[in-house]
């Protein structure tokens, strides 16, 4: 693909935020227990587990994590888990978020309000990969507010002290659990975050998935990962690092 002039400085900037998030990362100290070191297991809490918290826990329950399923229905976690073996258990969002050292937080944005204060005293400090997309028909006022602030930094701060990364948010949920068979790293899977820790993991898990993870760059560019945008719908990373290096 030819670029021009323009797009080749965007290129420019986009490799170095590229290269200062992996320098950040090598120089980072290791404060945190084992939380995506090596190939350690991971213990990972899901909050809201429909079809996304459902399917990507259960994609990581078969990578061999432990998972805990969580929602306001106690019931229908208990079922799921006992669907996808001794890996999985259930429990309420607050056992889910003090049981991950990871936490996936999967629910209608207009929850996230009421699961960020329920969970405040849980989620400090804890890496926390954010699905969530703002969705006006859904969601109502707070998905206004959060489009005209950005996802990424909405997200922040409505779940504040988490360390977030806005990951998995406009493929849909069925080729999702289909990926690790399919297509093996062939698929990107754009995500944004300032949290260098937060940014290993999620790239870990991303790849257990089955996708190839891309940092467009930090939380303000979480705005992009959404429905609807120019980085919505399955393409190669190098399509997604072009596509990003247009994005302000
Ligand atoms: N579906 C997709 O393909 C897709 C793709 C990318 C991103 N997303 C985004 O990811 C998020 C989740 O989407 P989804 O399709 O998985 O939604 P979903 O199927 O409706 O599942 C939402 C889950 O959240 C739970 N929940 C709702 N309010 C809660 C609360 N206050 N505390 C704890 N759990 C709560 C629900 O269970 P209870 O009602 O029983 O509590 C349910 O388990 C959304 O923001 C969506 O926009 C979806």
């Amino acid at each position: 693909m030819k670029m021009n002039r323009a797009m080749k400085q965007d290129r420019r900037g986009f490799l170095k935020v590229a290269a200062t998030a992996a320098l950040a990362l090598s120089s980072l100290p290791f404060t945190m227990r084992s939380v995506g070191a090596a190939n350690d297991k991971l213990k990972i809490g899901v909050v809201g587990s429909g079809r996304i918290g459902g399917t990507l826990g259960g994609v990581w329950v078969k990578a061999g994590h432990e998972v805990m399923f969580s929602s306001r229905t106690l019931e229908n976690d208990k079922k799921l888990a006992a669907s996808l073996g001794p890996n999985a258990r259930a429990g309420t969002p607050r056992e889910a978020a003090a049981f991950g050292d990871v936490l996936l937080i999967a629910v209608p944005y207009r929850a996230l309000p009421e699961v960020g204060k329920d969970l405040a005293s849980l989620i400090k400090g804890k890496v926390v990969i954010d699905t969530n997309n703002p969705i006006s028909s859904r969601d109502g006022e707070i998905a206004t507010w959060a489009r005209e602030k950005g996802a990424g930094l909405a997200s922040a701060e409505l779940l504040p002290g988490a360390r977030i990364v806005r990951a998995f948010n406009a493929i849909g949920y069925a080729r999702m659990g289909a990926a690790r068979e399919q297509q093996g790293g062939r698929i990107g899977m754009p995500m944004a975050g300032d949290d260098a820790k937060a940014i290993e993991v999620a790239s870990r898990l991303i790849r257990e998935i089955g996708y190839e993870p891309v940092l467009i760059g930090g939380l303000a560019m979480g705005k992009y990962l959404m429905p609807g945008t120019p980085l919505a719908g399955e393409r190669t990373p190098e399509q997604i690092r072009q596509i990003a290096a247009t994005l302000k």
